[in-house]
């Protein structure tokens, strides 16, 4: 009796023991290769970082290609020293460049007529830029008729929000200067299936 209930107490402090040392092992085989793999790789000499969007921004996760914050949100990924983006951070520089610089300027560094949207994305989130995007925005206390259009119906724009958001976000953070992007991750299969449903349905 005495011996079995040694024996047992030893064997719950074994697999206590065993339990926390694997949890731990798990943990750090988890974080190693992603945190290595998922880290932004910048220019050296990028001038305008901004710590604190840039933090925010950092990619916990590779979805197939697509990148997202710690929040679940889309995010960048810029590696070989600020030289290769992700997919969707090309993708929303075409697509801004086509959509939305007339009004907001080149490299999202506004005009007169619209704000510089590097600047925006610094406090924006998500879901306020999405709401903006699709919903339109005009400053009513303002005498000089300056609107946002409504893009929910333009499908050009609106298949292509999460694209916009990642690239506008990265010229915030200043992870992206003032560039075309050169080297691009491949465009996911995932992307691709999107975009044929989002643009035909
Ligand atoms: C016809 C001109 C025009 C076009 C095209 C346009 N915008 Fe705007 N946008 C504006 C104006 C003007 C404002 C400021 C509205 C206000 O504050 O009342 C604005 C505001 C915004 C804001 C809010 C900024 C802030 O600081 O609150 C976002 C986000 C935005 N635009 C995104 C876009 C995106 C993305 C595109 C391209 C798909 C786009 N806009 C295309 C004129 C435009």
């Amino acid at each position: 009796m005495r011996y079995s209930n040694k024996s047992a107490l030893r064997m719950a402090a074994a697999v206590l023991a065993l339990g926390m040392v694997s949890s731990v092992t798990v943990r750090a085989e988890d974080a190693k290769p992603a945190n290595a793999e998922l880290a932004n790789k910048l220019d050296p000499n990028a001038k305008e970082i901004d710590d604190k969007v840039l933090a925010a921004a950092a990619a916990v996760k590779d979805d197939d290609g697509k990148y997202k914050d710690k929040a679940g949100d889309p995010t960048f990924h810029i590696t070989n020293d600020g030289k290769k983006v992700d997919w969707f951070t090309y993708s929303g520089y075409r697509r801004y460049h086509a959509e939305c610089h007339v009004c907001h300027g080149p490299d999202a560094m506004g005009s007169t007529y619209a704000p510089a949207l590097k600047d925006s994305l610094k406090h924006l989130s998500y879901s306020e830029f999405m709401g903006i995007l699709a919903g339109g925005k005009q400053d009513v206390s303002s005498s000089d008729q300056k609107v946002m259009p409504a893009f929910a119906d333009n499908k050009n724009v609106m298949c292509y929000a999460d694209d916009l958001y990642v690239y506008l976000r990265a010229r915030a953070s200043g992870a992206l200067p003032r560039v075309r992007p050169g080297e691009k991750e491949d465009k996911p299969d995932s992307a691709k299936q999107v975009e044929k449903d989002c643009l035909g349905g």
